[in-house]
């Protein structure tokens, strides 16, 4: 990491790690599916450790899941001191990735076979995180409709001439 990547207090910026997680999960999706992918959603960017300007960062990612369209990518940050050879895990992400087709529109991707166990968990949990992040999505959806609802059946709601 270089000057270029800092941000006011001197460390390298957290958008830098930002960054360089998507462009590397990118490139771990269109291993994965064979065609282009762009980034659907970061849904977690965890920063455990600053990283100082001077260090050596390696950025590896993994696809955890494949579903229909969609892929979720974990990635890991390390930061390496190059004169100690202290390597520290920094960050945490994990993004959602989408195949594209030759027109842009979503396309079926291969499915996985996690064959170690380690595999299998990365597998599991990345379902755990998209469940999640679909209930939350029905959740909000719903109460958004609630409020509407109430918004229309309270005095003065309803029709826009005021009926
Ligand atoms: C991602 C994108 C292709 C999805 O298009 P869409 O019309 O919503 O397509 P679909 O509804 O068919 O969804 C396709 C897949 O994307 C997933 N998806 C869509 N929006 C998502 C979101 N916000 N978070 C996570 N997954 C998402 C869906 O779950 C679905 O996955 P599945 O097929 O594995 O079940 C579209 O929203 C897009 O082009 N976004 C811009 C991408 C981009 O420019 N990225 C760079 C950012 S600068």
């Amino acid at each position: 990491m270089g000057p270029g990547d800092a941000n006011i207090a001197g460390n390298v910026h957290g958008g830098v790690i930002m960054r360089l997680c998507d462009e590397v999960a990118g490139i771990a999706a269109v291993r994965h599916s064979g065609q282009r992918a762009v980034t659907a959603a970061m849904d977690r960017m965890n920063f455990l450790h600053p990283v100082f300007i001077g260090q050596l960062v390696t950025v590896k990612a993994t696809v955890n899941a494949a579903w229909r369209t969609s892929m979720e990518v974990g990635v890991r940050v390390e930061s390496e001191n190059i004169r100690t050879g202290e390597l520290v895990h920094t960050s945490t992400a994990y993004l959602t990735m989408v195949a594209l087709d030759d027109e842009g529109k979503p396309a079926a991707v291969p499915p996985l076979s996690p064959g170690t166990s380690v595999e299998r968990r990365r597998e599991k949990e990345a379902q755990l995180r998209r469940d999640h992040r679909l209930a939350e999505r029905e959740r909000i959806e719903a109460a958004r409709g609630e409020e509407t609802a109430a918004q229309a059946g309270a005095p003065g709601g309803g029709s826009s001439d005021g009926s």
